[in-house]
């Protein structure tokens, strides 16, 4: 592991997780814990709870948790090493760097320097004969030289090999360059270059690495657009294209747009707080990232269908961070470029009006709701209202709901009371809805149906038990981990996930090291720590934890000798009927 256990133990005994937390969350105390709104999904009541004591952080609406590292890995968007530099600076802590070799961090960062290796060999490309049409296409689009290396744009050459050779030349390996996805397989395994005579738009993420890029071909071939895939460093749903550089100039304000070319096209009339998805709808995730850096976006997508839909998703998705939403729609159907490059130089200020005049995401809906309906004719009337309650209930400000009640009543002619009846009615209801659904999920959770992290659990429920409440046990009770270890070997455990991570805590054990949530989170990635920490929520510090030990143990060892279902369908005759003895005997 790259950063030695010396360091990490130092680490945490510095690092007070509620501190750490109370940076990005608001806590109250409840009870042994504090708690607060969760910052990885949203919701309007607290389900976010942080364990000092234990060290943990767990939500109970999105699963989320882990240790103080997970929560900055998460929050942060970091890799390991990099969550934990972060966390010793506030410690007042260096990381020496001889320490940090371990093998992730290492490949991502060489995937990001053969990322830049390549922006740079790709921006070469454009200003190069080859480049030519790629250059006059970027200028005949209305971008100038500023912008183009501003956004350090590029071409990809049409020779499949260009890049890769180029690559290795510098010392890449063709493995890097594969999992870079600058490059694919050829079924002889040979790479060859993903771009290819397409125009390339680098994206760069927060700390300046270039991640990935979007690449647009020239003609009408499909796709119109190709992007990175996902990679040890490019995570689409995490990532907003030149949030770079709108961060620093976003004044509380961010512009969202569908495509690259409209970022950029914004950014060069001046509206340098534009972003854009990476090819994908709006994620939650994103959702919380924008948050972070304005309290309002404009929303301002293509005006077809497709975006019309688009924007009402991310609407859904935005409107429960809280923050504040406007709409933009350009007219005549274009989208923010065409519109910008249309009216030449006054483009800019024919934007700026359109950004004036856009209106608030509920005017929107609700506008677009009524266009819906004939609300001359009663029953139309009466059913227009009743949806707009509902869009009206869903607001959380009662100031903002009591604009919308009187303006509904004045616009339609109703009564003001009876209207907010029917607002207060869909308040409860929506109410009554949230709590069903967190049951609904505590169940599902229990039963294993939505463990993704553990597939087998659901079908082998009573051992995924055994199993979890024997990894919480030794992780609570480090003096009797040992033992454990070695009465229990590890293909007695029945599902993946679980045997994974017993065989962690195992090699950890074998070498002397600690084993607590905060010492084995450098061994596992974020989903499996929220994994990991649900599981020691579920088995709580037990009276007697050797015999709880033994007790599970006998369970998991019968358990283990059972057939699963997808054994019994493959087993030969002799097998089963093994199998039915011991279960008579067990019935004895
Ligand atoms: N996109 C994609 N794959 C495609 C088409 C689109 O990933 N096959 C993504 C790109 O990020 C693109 C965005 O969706 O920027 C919006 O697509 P579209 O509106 O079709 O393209 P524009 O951005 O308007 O591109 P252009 O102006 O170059 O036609
Ligand atoms: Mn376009």
């Amino acid at each position: 592991m790259a950063i030695t256990e010396e360091f990490k133990q130092e680490l945490k005994a510095r690092t007070d997780i509620a501190d750490v937390i109370s940076s990005y969350v608001q806590l109250k105390k409840s009870g042994r814990n504090l708690v607060g709104l969760c910052p990885f999904h949203n919701e309007r009541s607290p389900s976010f709870s942080v364990s000092r004591e234990n060290g943990f952080f767990y939500c109970f609406g999105c699963g989320a948790g882990g240790d103080a590292i997970t929560f900055i890995r998460k929050i942060e968007n970091l890799d390991y090493v990099d969550a934990v530099r972060l966390l010793a600076q506030r410690a007042g802590m260096t990381v020496p760097e001889n320490n940090v070799n371990d093998g992730m961090g290492k490949l991502k960062g060489r995937i990001c320097e053969a990322n830049r290796e390549a922006a740079r060999f790709y921006h070469r490309q454009l200003y190069s004969p080859a480049g030519k049409q790629a250059l006059d296409y970027l200028r005949g689009r209305g971008l100038t030289e500023k912008t183009i290396i501003h956004f350090g744009l590029g071409y990809s050459p049409r020779d499949r090999f260009e890049l890769t050779n180029h690559l290795r030349s510098k010392g890449f390996s063709k493995d890097e360059i594969i999992q870079a996805n600058l490059a694919n397989q050829s079924k002889k395994g040979n790479p060859f270059d993903r771009f290819s005579d397409r125009v390339m738009f680098p994206i760069i993420d927060l700390r300046g690495n270039v991640i990935g890029f979007g690449g647009r071909i020239m003609s009408d071939i499909k796709p119109k657009y190709l992007n990175t895939s996902d990679t040890p460093v490019f995570n689409k749903s995490r990532n907003l294209f030149a949030l770079q550089f709108a961060k620093n100039k976003a004044k509380g304000q961010l512009i969202l747009v569908e495509g690259y070319m409209d970022v950029i096209a914004l950014h060069q009339a001046g509206f340098e707080n534009a972003v854009a998805t990476l090819g994908t709808s709006l994620t939650q995730e994103q959702a919380m990232i924008i948050k972070r850096y304005c309290d309002e976006v404009v929303i301002c997508y293509d005006a077809d269908e497709a975006g019309q839909k688009a924007t009402q998703r991310a609407i859904g998705i935005l409107r429960p961070t809280g923050i504040n939403i406007r709409i933009l729609t350009v007219p005549s159907g274009k989208d923010p470029d065409e519109f910008i490059k249309s009216y030449g130089d006054q483009g800019s200020a024919r934007f700026r009006m359109l950004l004036e005049k856009s209106g608030n995401d509920t005017e929107y809906r609700l506008s677009k709701l009524r266009n819906s309906y004939n609300t001359d004719i009663p029953e139309q009337r009466v059913a227009f209202l009743t949806k707009a309650a509902a869009l009206v209930s869903e607001l959380e400000n009662p100031v903002e709901q009591d604009v919308y009640i009187s303006k509904l009543s004045h616009e339609l002619d109703v009564e003001k009371e009876a209207l907010k009846r029917l607002v207060n009615k869909n308040n409860r209801r929506s109410y009554r809805e949230s709590i069903k659904d967190e049951q609904f999920r505590a169940q599902a959770q229990m039963s294993g149906i939505n463990d993704r992290m553990n597939r087998d659990k659901q079908f082998n429920l009573k051992a995924a038990n055994a199993e979890e409440a024997i990894i919480s046990l030794m992780m609570n009770n480090p003096d009797i981990a040992q033992q454990i270890s070695k009465e229990l070997p590890p293909d007695k455990f029945v599902t993946g996930f679980n045997r994974n991570v017993y065989g962690v805590l195992l090699k950890r054990l074998s070498a002397g090291d600690d084993i607590s949530i905060s010492d084995i989170s450098g061994e596992f990635s974020e989903e499996e720590m929220s994994s990991i920490t649900r599981m020691m929520l579920s088995h709580p510090r037990d009276p007697d934890p050797s015999l709880a030990a033994k007790e599970y143990t006998e369970i998991l060892i019968e358990q283990s000798e059972r057939l699963t279902p997808e054994q019994a369908e493959t087993a030969d005759y002799d097998t089963i009927m093994e199998e039915l003895r011991k279960l008579r005997e067990k019935k004895k």
